[in-house]
């Protein structure tokens, strides 16, 4: 990696170290876009090893063999999470052990070694410190934390590296897509399919998503935000957005695809179905079928790049549907509360968030 000789060991359990100062950045202009920051944390450990003592290096460019698993085969898996500075200085983390979790059994399903919940949750932390500067103040966006997961050993045949490496890096953010809070002007796809029954729909495998870029960049060109994706068997049921789930809202009635192996298990998702509840709502993890978008007054999107995302629009066959956004919207509320919780200005029941 690049800059080994500067870089900094750190014991897993120890913060790296505090920098209250902001790093020069436009904090108004945030969008999604890549910012690098000063430091990124990696650890490396051999196939049928466990995951030892990882270090923090400045953020760099890394060296692989080209003849790398991640490379070849699509080895590798990815993660996402947010660092929120809170009004005292303090930095939150939300859900991070979620995110370990489903790391850990997406390796599994990529035959792949993981970092234990303590060394990933730990490695975020100590991210996050290190790159303290970068969080935006509060109310300006967040720190978002990407985890990878790689078989960085070299393989030639088809087979699981030898060697994998844990890695995140970091990069202050907003919003995720360009309409900014507007709503999102969504398209139905029906000439590609995002994932099938039993394949790896379900996990953040990097290989889920490069697929989903020419459908993307289709409906982008026709003026849509993104597309919505059907099952693949079926063709009636909804399934995801390219980067997040979809909820609609009927009434007081909420339902979302249920986690049936092709949809990915968002913790966003998981979040706003159980905020939702709280509120009163009835929420159904259930197949929606295609047809009761029809019917809906409500449509919106959740992600941990996307939050809470209202659709204002959504073209099936040629017809387009409009749903209700903004104030006194079912998004709206969610929204507002699963933020609240998060930046810290709402009380944290639930024991989501942890402090750094
Ligand atoms: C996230 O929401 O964090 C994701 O991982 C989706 C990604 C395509 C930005």
């Amino acid at each position: 990696y690049a800059s080994q000789t500067s870089s900094l060991e750190v014991p897993d359990s120890a913060p790296y170290r505090e920098n209250d100062e902001y790093a020069d950045v436009d904090w108004d202009n945030l969008g999604f876009g890549l910012m690098p920051t000063d430091y990124m944390y990696v650890n490396k450990c051999g196939a049928g090893q466990h995951f030892g003592h990882g270090q923090l290096n400045p953020y760099g460019n890394i060296h692989l063999s080209p003849s790398a698993a991640v490379l070849n085969y699509g080895q590798g898996l990815f993660e996402g999470t947010k660092a929120y500075r809170k009004e005292n200085g303090q930095l939150l983390l939300f859900r991070p052990e979620q995110n370990a979790i489903r790391m850990k059994s997406g390796a599994q399903r990529m035959c792949m070694e993981a970092p234990s919940v303590d060394q990933f949750v730990n490695a975020l932390k100590q991210t996050a410190l290190a790159n303290k500067r970068w969080v935006p103040p509060p109310g300006k966006g967040s720190l978002y934390l990407r985890p990878l997961l790689i078989g960085s050993g070299a393989v030639l045949g088809l087979a699981p590296a030898p060697e994998y490496t844990f890695l995140i890096y970091a990069s202050p953010v907003r919003n995720y897509f360009k309409e900014g809070s507007a709503p999102l002007n969504l398209y139905v796809e029906e000439n590609f399919d995002r994932a099938s029954r039993r394949g790896t729909g379900s996990v953040k495998t990097i290989s889920n998503y490069a697929p989903v870029l020419m459908a993307q960049l289709r409906a982008k060109k026709n003026g849509f935000s993104d597309v919505l994706y059907l099952d693949s068997a079926t063709k009636k049921n909804l399934e995801e957005v390219s980067s997040c789930n979809i909820f609609i809202a009927k009434g007081r009635c909420i339902s979302t695809p249920g986690t049936n192996g092709t949809i990915l298990a968002g913790i966003t998702r998981k979040s706003v179905i159980e905020l939702a509840r709280d509120h009163g709502y009835e929420v159904e993890e259930r197949a929606v079928a295609v047809d009761e978008l029809m019917e809906a007054d409500e449509v919106f999107c959740t992600g941990t790049a996307v939050g809470v995302a209202p659709v204002g629009a959504i073209t099936y066959q040629n017809t387009r549907m409009e749903y209700k956004t903004g104030s006194g919207t079912i998004c709206q509320e969610l929204y507002n509360t699963l933020l609240g919780i998060q930046t810290g200005v709402i009380e944290d029941k639930k024991g989501w968030i942890i402090e750094i």
